[in-house]
């Protein structure tokens, strides 16, 4: 061998030799990078011993992985926009298989849907939870079996998880109030009287958009003593209607309908015009903005709904998510939080235009 030959070998062996050392340290996983976060920000750093318990092996390297979604109540449109996503961004990768489950708003059947996924031997679970705290156990018991947990939008009670993304409900109720305090200020609404319906109890959204609202609300001066009407409609539509039935008959005057998603806040404007109030004097205020025919962004387009926020699914995040984790070994941050954008008249084309909704220009 020459001595520059011998040169090369020794450089190459000694490079090797210590990189050992650093990816035992990690267990073989490899730190996330800035350029993975896709737009989104780190609520949550990752953990030093990667995104499954202590003594769990990194996944194993296949040509083909199957990815089970448990998803909360696909009957409702935002959840039918985040499988689609998940479904849109798994072609991208061929060696990705997604079994879809269904809840259909139910605890219990999501217990089971993810026992089901995980009888039928999935590489990653992904979930996004009807509710917190019946579904903590199953998630616990999965990820200490090494299977690696995407959680969506709703969080659980432990971090029993690979990594929890969603947007920030707090931030977007507190824009919400405070959208809604400066409406009644420029509008002459000097009483202010809200009503709020509100989302599925066990589901941390739902608390997170109340309270957000009510800060939002004193950010702009006013406070909960604003809020003379309070009802759960679980999410859906058709609950709301009676919800903001009861609260346009207990009181007629009522400036601003607040629902903590769109398709509750347009039950609530349907059930306004049985009532026969003038909802042209009212302000809705919705959650999700979907770019569908239905969606919220058309709402405010057509001039139903004051205001609505993009509420991203977080679909396409979690599919790259976990190609990082299962493919490249990549240990994610255990929390990402995705940006949310307000959408009223007066940007309510360019957001179209931008989701490509029906009335894109
Ligand atoms: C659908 C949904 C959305 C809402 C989200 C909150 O189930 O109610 O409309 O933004 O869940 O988790």
């Amino acid at each position: 061998m020459s001595k520059y030959r011998l040169l090369i070998v020794l450089t190459v062996v000694l490079a090797v030799t210590a990189l050992v050392p650093a990816i035992q340290a990690q267990g073989g996983w490899t730190p996330y990078t800035e350029a993975m976060l896709g737009g989104g920000t780190v609520q949550e750093e990752a953990r030093a011993t990667g995104p499954l318990p202590e003594g769990c092996p990194v996944p194993a390297v296949k040509d083909h992985y199957v990815i089970g979604m448990s998803q909360a109540n696909r009957a409702e449109p935002w959840r039918e926009a985040m499988d689609s996503q998940i479904a849109a961004a798994a072609a991208d990768y061929p060696e990705f298989e997604v079994i879809f489950q269904d809840a259909a708003q139910d605890n219990a059947n999501q217990v089971s849907d993810v026992e089901n996924l995980l009888t039928q031997g999935i590489d990653l679970l992904i979930i996004s939870p009807n509710e917190a705290a019946p579904l903590n156990e199953v998630v616990r018991e999965a990820w200490e079996d090494c299977v690696p947990v995407i959680v969506l939008d709703r969080n659980l009670v432990d971090p029993n998880y690979s990594m929890f993304i969603g947007a920030d409900n707090v931030a977007i109720g507190r824009a919400a109030g405070a959208y809604a305090a400066q409406w009644c200020a420029d509008n002459d609404r000097a009483e202010c009287q809200i009503a709020e319906i509100r989302g599925l109890e066990g589901a941390p959204p739902a608390r997170d958009r109340g309270d957000g609202f009510r800060a939002g609300l004193a950010d702009g001066g006013l406070s909960e003593a604003n809020i003379v009407f309070s009802q759960n409609a679980d999410w859906l539509r058709e609950r709301a209607v009676p919800a903001a039935a009861a609260a346009f008959q207990a009181y007629p005057d009522l400036d601003v309908l607040y629902g903590h998603n769109d398709p509750m806040a347009e039950g609530a404007l349907i059930a306004a015009k049985d009532a026969g109030v003038d909802v042209g004097r009212v302000l809705f205020i919705g959650i999700d903005a979907l770019p569908t025919p239905d969606g919220g962004i058309m709402s405010v387009l057509e001039g139903r709904l004051g205001v609505t926020f993009v509420y991203p699914t977080g679909g396409r995040q979690a599919i790259d998510w976990a190609y990082q984790i299962l493919v490249n070994h990549v240990v994610p941050p255990t929390w990402v939080v995705l940006p949310f954008d307000t959408v009223d008249p007066s940007n309510a084309q360019e957001v179209c235009n931008t989701f490509a909704c029906p009335a894109a220009k």
